[in-house]
This record gives structure tokens, sequence and C-alpha cells, in this order.
């Protein structure tokens, strides 16, 4: 694998100046923008590897922000998108495999009875708010701290609190519980720090909710597709009312899905919610939404046992390296999705907790994760997909040691 240099990404850093003057912000979407030390532009990509416009190849742990649960330009997906390509890209109109879709989706979600096709996590997760307000009559909204649901304004009549701590949830819905028409939970705070839900956490909101008759909705948009075939509610086998998924459903194709119980998505069929969308049900984007859950459903759901196993031995050879190398690293989250922080070990069980990491750290630990040979997201989080391999996982771990002997030497 070449090893790139900072002053060797010159063709990156050339467009990322030019971007800046046409593209507000240079970027397409403001998270880009926090890449270290600049972002970069790319060229291609196949299974676990990206190639910079600069000719480095980097081994890819960002998947397009969750996304490529398959990898890079995986053959299945391509070939179902390339064949319905030839048969018209959109239709506004119906078309069978949308039905296939949702039936394998019921199949597959425990919480789903129907569902919904949208285009984005940000849309699911107001079509799923909107489907609880009509269904409770109710307006208010209660969140947690550090959980990210799209990049749309809270609504005004939204609570907030911190995540885990069931006594909070009890005495809000004790004052409030009469206008909360849902209670939104990220069922692993993957945008928060990667924390895992407290010992019968989710169980205790599943209890409130239903005693209070609010709509419990999990913002399965990470999780979904990737910590389980069923999410995160399979995993812990906790089942929401209504959840919401995107990101790895479509394996990098913009589709996102709201499903739930019938009696709150019959809300939808009654037409006492609106639900609308020139895009949704793009016969493109389910054609790649279909190969894709083909492909993770095959032999027993092989792909992701296999995705965790490399998860699971990747997250120990860091830790090893850490070791060896006498840095403070603290690895959180699950097999396929896990966030590295420096010098904040200790139990951690919501965002509030997390120390603020000794500055610079994580910095240098990127930079030079990145010069040999890795690709990570700003805030130290690792996607794991399907076709990461015993190469990639040996490369890895000898460009993490490297790295963490940077950060060693301070
Ligand atoms: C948990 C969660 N919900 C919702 C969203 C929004 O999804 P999108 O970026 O597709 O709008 C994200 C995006 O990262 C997410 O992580």
């Amino acid at each position: 694998m070449p090893v790139a240099t900072k002053a060797a990404r010159l063709r990156s850093l050339e467009l990322w100046r030019r971007a800046q003057e046409a593209l507000a912000g240079g970027v397409s979407s403001a998270f880009r923008a926090r890449a270290v030390p600049h972002p970069l532009y790319f060229q291609g990509g196949s299974g676990a590897r990206l190639t910079d416009v600069d000719g480095y190849t980097y081994i890819d742990y960002t998947l397009a922000w969750g996304l490529l649960i398959l990898g890079h330009a995986h053959p299945a997906v391509e070939q179902a998108v390339a064949e319905q390509l030839h048969q018209g890209w959109i239709y506004g109109a119906q078309h069978e495999r949308e039905i296939r879709v949702a039936e394998k989706l019921v199949e597959l979600i425990p919480c789903a009875d129907q569902v919904c096709f949208s285009n984005t996590g940000t849309e699911a997760v107001q079509v799923a708010f909107r489907i609880a307000r009509a269904f409770t009559g109710r307006s208010r909204i209660l969140r947690f701290e550090g959980h990210y649901h799209g990049w749309l304004e809270p609504t005004p009549d939204t609570l907030i609190l911190p995540w885990n701590d069931v006594a909070a949830v009890e005495r809000t819905v004790a004052e409030y519980g009469r206008e909360i028409a849902a209670v939104i939970t990220e069922p692993i705070l993957c945008n928060g720090g990667c924390i895992l839900p407290a010992p019968a956490y989710l169980e205790a909101l599943r209890e409130i909710t239903s005693r209070h008759g609010i709509v419990l909705v999990f913002d399965e948009v990470i999780t979904g597709f990737r910590v389980a075939l069923g999410g995160a509610q399979q995993r812990y086998g906790v089942i929401p009312d209504l959840a919401t998924f995107g990101k790895a459903v479509a394996a990098g194709f913009p589709l996102s899905v709201i499903a739930g119980r019938r009696e709150i998505m019959d809300t939808v069929a009654s037409g006492k919610v609106m639900h609308g969308g020139s895009f949704n049900g793009n016969p493109v984007v389910l054609a790649a939404a279909e190969a894709t859950l083909q492909e993770l459903s095959r032999d027993d759901g092989v792909c992701l046992k296999r995705a965790a196993a490399y998860g699971a031995r990747l997250r120990q050879g860091l830790a090893a390296a850490a070791g060896r190398q006498g840095v403070p690293l603290t690895i959180r989250g699950v097999e396929t999705v896990f966030r590295i922080s420096f010098g904040d070990e200790g139990p951690v069980t919501d965002e509030r907790g997390l120390t603020a990491p000794p500055a610079g750290r994580l910095g240098a630990f990127l930079a030079a994760a990145l010069d040999a040979g890795l690709y990570l997201l700003p805030d130290g989080r690792w996607y794991i997909s399907s076709v990461h391999g015993e190469q990639e996982l040996e490369e890895t771990l000898a460009a993490a040691e490297q790295a963490l002997a940077v950060v060693a030497q301070g």
C-alpha cells in the first residue's frame, strides 16, 4: 500500500481550495468539512478500499458514514442497479419491486407490520414524528442529549433529557406524559460516542412509554442492517412501536424506511398522515435495496457475522497495539461500529460523561493513520463492512500501530 504524506495530497488540496469558491462551505454535507487535515477527493472505491485523486489507496473505515455495509461497488448491487437503469429509472408510479422490498423488510424487522419509503434518515424521522402525533393526538417529542436524528431543527415542543437515565424519563413523563407523542432514541448512542444502552434501559423505555400511551421510536438509521439484520431491536430484544432506517438498507443508495405496528401505520392508510415524495419508491434505489437485503440474508446472515467477527478482532488488535505503545486508548461501541478516543477511559452512560480528551491526540492519530493508509471519520468512529478481510486486518493493525507510536511520542 503506498504511504501518503501530507504534502503529497496536492491534487486534493487544490480541489478543496477550488470547491470553496462555488460550493457553499466547500462540501455537500457540513460534517465532511471536519476531515483531518482537510477534505480529500476520491476517484474510486472497490471493496474495502478507496482511492483518492492523488493516487493513494486507503482501507476505508468511513464507509460513506456507515452506508456501505457491503463495501464499495458490490457486484450484486451494481448488477441490480444496472439492470433497472435499462428499464428506466423512475416511474412516479407503482412497480412490483416496492411490494417485494416492503415484504422483505416486514419479514426482517421485528417491529414492522408495515413500512413506508422515503429517501433520507432525516425525512424518515420527520415522517415518524408525524405518524406518532397523528396516532396519539399529542405534539411533544422527548429525545436525548447527544443523539442525532437528522439535520432539521428540533420542533419547539421538544423535551431533551440525558440518556440512560430511567429516573429522568419517569419524572418527565409524570409531568408531561399526556402531551408527549413520541420518545425517540438511538438504541445505541452511535452519534454521541458509541455508548451502549445500560442493562434494562431500553426495556424501561418500552415499559414507561407503553404505560403512558407514548409511541416509542428507535432511530435505527445507523444500527439497522448493521448490528443485526433486524437492527438493535433484534439484538436487544426490545421492540419499539416505530423505527426509522436509512444508510445500510440500500448499501449506499438513498433509501430510508419507516417501519411500525399496523395500528400506528394505519394513520398513513387512513390519510390522517400525508406521506408524499417525488422520489419515494425509486426503482433504482429499490433495486439496490433488494440486492442488499438478499445479500445480507443469505447463508443465515453470514455477511453481518463476518463483519462482526472482523470488528471484534480489530478491536482486540487495536487494544493490544495501544498497550504495547503505552497509549491510553478507549474503544466504545459494538463490533461493526465503534469509536476510539484517548485518555477518557472509565464507564460512561451518556454524552455528558465523556470527558474532553486531551487536546490533539485523536487528531494526531487520525493524521498518522491516514498517512499509513487508513481512512477514518473525524470523530474516531470506525464502520466495518462485510468485505473487510484478512489482508485488510493485517494491514490495518500494522498501520494503526504506526499511528499509535506517533501518539505515544506526543
Ligand atoms: C441516527 C441517525 N438518524 C438520522 C440521521 C439522518 O440521516 P440522513 O443523513 O440520511 O438524513 C442520521 C445520519 O447520520 C443518523 O445517524
